[in-house]
């Protein structure tokens, strides 16, 4: 019969199917985790942090990252449940409903926002150009000025100037001042710190410190026109002898732009 030949095609079409989906979905998911693991190093990684602003950044970052895959998790067992409610009277599914308005969307937002500012403003705190504490060693000033399409990078104590190379002491802070010579710019070194704007006419200070030696690449965050993918710097902190032995060497080139 055509009917009952159809039935067992669907039964078998169906069976093959499920068997065959897992192998897929796992298939798929197996390079996808590799590729988004790959993501979490390399020397412009948010994730990979090599100084204390960056790492009160990634701290802030996975916080986001667990509770957004929790909430993902949660919603998708909810939906589930519901799928599979029937015969619920109509008031009944009503407050329900309106239940979930107001958890889901008044209550849970709202808490969201408060952890977010609990946990963001002292992430933000790390960034700013506090007075330094008795003792330590006094902040670093460079001033990064950007420009279609470079970073000019300025050490106005030394008279060192560079060209889309920034390098800094291992354990000193440093202030970034940023101004651009055009159009808006961002300043950003992933590995060390957030973004600070650089704009014209206007002097923004970052505080950033690099925690050990290495070598990482700062971008330009703000599309600043054509050449905005190629606004990038080589930043390289050394260890503090190592530094004060490199300006040396490059304080006759003061009053120079190289
Ligand atoms: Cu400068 Cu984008």
């Amino acid at each position: 019969m055509p009917g009952h030949r159809g039935t067992a095609e669907d039964r078998f079409g169906r069976a093959a199917h499920s068997r065959i989906l897992p192998r897929i979905r796992i298939g798929a998911l197996a390079p996808a985790s590799l590729a988004a693991l790959c993501a979490c190093g390399g020397p412009q990684s948010t994730l990979d942090p090599a100084g204390p602003s960056a790492a009160a950044i990634a701290l802030v970052w996975w916080w986001m990252a667990g509770a957004a895959a929790l909430v993902t998790t949660a919603v998708i067992a909810i939906w589930l449940a519901a799928m599979r409610r029937h015969g619920l009277p109509v008031d009944a599914a009503q407050r329900s409903g309106r239940r979930w308005i107001v958890g889901g969307g008044i209550v849970l937002p709202l808490l969201a926002i408060v952890a977010l500012l609990v946990f963001g403003a002292p992430a933000g705190r790390h960034h700013l150009p506090w007075p330094e504490a008795a003792g330590s060693p006094p902040p670093l000033r460079v001033d990064a000025i950007g420009r279609q399409w470079s970073w000019e990078l300025h050490y106005p104590d030394s008279g060192v100037r560079l060209r889309n190379e920034l390098r800094l002491p291992v354990g000193r802070p440093v202030h970034v001042h940023t101004q651009s010579r055009d159009v808006i710019h961002s300043f950003w070194v992933p590995s060390l710190g957030g973004k600070l704007d650089a704009l014209p006419g206007r002097t923004l200070v970052m505080r950033l410190q690099a925690d050990r030696p290495g070598s990482w690449r700062g971008q330009c965050a703000e599309f600043c026109g054509l050449g905005h993918a190629h606004m990038s710097m080589t930043v390289l902190a050394m260890e503090p002898a190592a530094f004060d032995a490199w300006l040396a060497t490059q304080r006759p080139a003061r009053g120079e732009s190289r």
